[in-house]
């Protein structure tokens, strides 16, 4: 038998009546929206560079991979502290699958970046091959966070409006 769509579901009235108004904001902009931008721009660098040291061998990509996965690494942390205050304190955030979904991709990606920047810092011989996949993996999860984090945004409407106590 067909669901009849009129029918209202008591969950999914009691995960709507939480606020999901963004705690960690300045001047009405979620704190954690400004700042990812960073790490995402940093992990795709990174994938860059390290095409290009495959191509040309120019030890310059070597030590401009350092800083980029650094930088990715260190900005994903700041980013993530941010967010992982919103997922705490904010109880309409908090309820929702789909923020726990972007946590555990997101926290799987800063892991990878953060071996990625260990495997530069500490085996520099090593960044061709295992540095690059690295890179590869670091892509596609910055990909699967990213997305669940624009979802959460622009379908559950998180974090659009910043609540009375801002
Ligand atoms: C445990 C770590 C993290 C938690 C708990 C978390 C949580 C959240 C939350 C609650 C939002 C909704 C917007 C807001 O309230 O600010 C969000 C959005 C988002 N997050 Fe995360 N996040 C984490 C880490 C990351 C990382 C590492 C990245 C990518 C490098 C990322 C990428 C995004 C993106 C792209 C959005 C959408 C922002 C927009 O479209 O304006 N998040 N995240």
């Amino acid at each position: 038998m067909e669901p009849d769509p009129d029918t209202k579901s008591p969950i999914m009235e009691e995960v709507a009546s939480h606020s999901v108004s963004s705690v960690v904001a300045v001047a009405g902009h979620p704190v954690h929206a400004m700042l990812v931008h960073f790490p995402i721009a940093l992990i795709f660098a990174t994938l860059g560079i390290d095409i290009f040291y495959w191509f040309t061998g120019d030890i310059f990509f070597l030590r401009a991979g350092v800083w980029a996965a650094g930088f990715a690494f260190a900005l994903g942390v700041v980013a993530s502290i941010a967010g992982t205050a919103e997922l705490l304190l904010v109880e309409g955030i908090r309820v929702r699958v789909g923020s726990w979904t972007h946590a555990v991709a997101a926290m799987t990606l800063l892991s990878m970046a953060g071996a990625n920047w260990g495997v530069r810092l500490y085996f520099p011989e090593e960044v061709l091959p295992h540095g690059l996949v690295l890179s590869v993996l670091s892509a596609i999860f910055a990909g699967l966070a990213g997305w669940h984090g624009g979802k959460l945004v622009f379908d559950h409407g998180v974090g659009l409006m910043v609540s009375p106590d801002e």
